[in-house]
């Protein structure tokens, strides 16, 4: 991936109030001094709870720390009578530069489908964010149809009626290897992150697939990220329960292949 730059980017899912962001993201940003992130060649993002954006934006804004701000997720809708939701508009007002859709966890709990998923893929890039599509297959999926169907398939129908030249992200993270502590190999992250490639060649053009970063994600650690990072269509990591701890997330960024 020589015309991509690596995205390490962390899911703090629903930990770290606001003022645990603050504490948290000054730490890192020391940690890092001199580290990677500063000269480009790797970039950076965090993605908050929606009560942190602001605070964090704030501190990103004054101290010019480099990390890029995402949102775990947003509203199909862009304004109206949707209590509870966050629009498009708002996370690109707090210069929000990503959005991740479609997390497994959202699947899960929240019900939604790869229709919902394709609508909120439609409302981010209205509001000029980039979504970062989360697509896996479960333990069960796995099982009866292999490991790339089901995220094909996922992905497939969230690229429907996406513009050519849109700017997203994907992420490949197998169901079963989130927050199990058992990674997928990087030859299995390879070969489904080759396929979500292809789809995206399929509906978007060639050249988006050439520029667009697949990441890897689920149980992504320092001892494990370069291994990941060797492989060619694996663009970098979306890590969780590693990007809450400052010396292993910092360790990651930090990867040498
Ligand atoms: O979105 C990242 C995530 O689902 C992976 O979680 O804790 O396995 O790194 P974790």
């Amino acid at each position: 991936g020589a015309v991509r730059t690596p995205l390490i980017a962390g899911n703090w899912k629903m930990n770290l109030d606001h003022l645990q962001a603050v504490a948290f993201v000054q730490k890192l940003h020391w940690t890092l001094k001199d580290a990677k992130h500063e000269d480009g060649s790797v970039e950076v993002a965090v993605f908050p709870p929606f009560t942190d954006l602001r605070t964090v934006q704030t501190l990103l804004d004054a101290d010019k720390i480099p990390f890029a701000l995402g949102a775990q997720d947003l509203s199909p809708k862009d304004s109206g009578a949707y209590t509870g939701d966050i629009s498009g508009a708002f996370l690109a007002k707090l210069d929000a530069r990503y959005v991740i859709i479609g997390h497994s966890e959202r699947r899960e709990y929240h019900h939604e489908t790869d229709e919902v998923v394709a609508s909120k893929v439609q409302a981010a890039l209205r509001h000029g964010l980039v979504p970062v599509i989360c697509v896996g297959e479960t333990a069960e999926d796995l099982e009866k149809y292999g490991a790339s169907a089901v995220p094909v398939g996922q992905l497939k129908t969230a690229l429907a009626d996406v513009p050519a030249d849109a700017d997203i992200v994907v992420a490949y993270e197998p169901v079963w290897a989130i927050g199990s502590g058992q990674a997928a190999t990087p030859d299995q992250a390879q070969d489904v992150c080759a396929k979500l490639r292809a789809v995206v060649a399929e509906s978007l053009s060639a050249d988006a697939a050439e520029r667009t970063r697949v990441l890897y994600g689920g149980s992504v650690k320092a001892a494990n990220i370069a291994s990941f990072m060797r492989e060619p269509d694996v663009d970098g990591a979306l890590v969780g329960g590693a990007s809450l701890v400052v010396d292993e997330f910092a360790a990651i960024i930090r990867y040498q292949k």
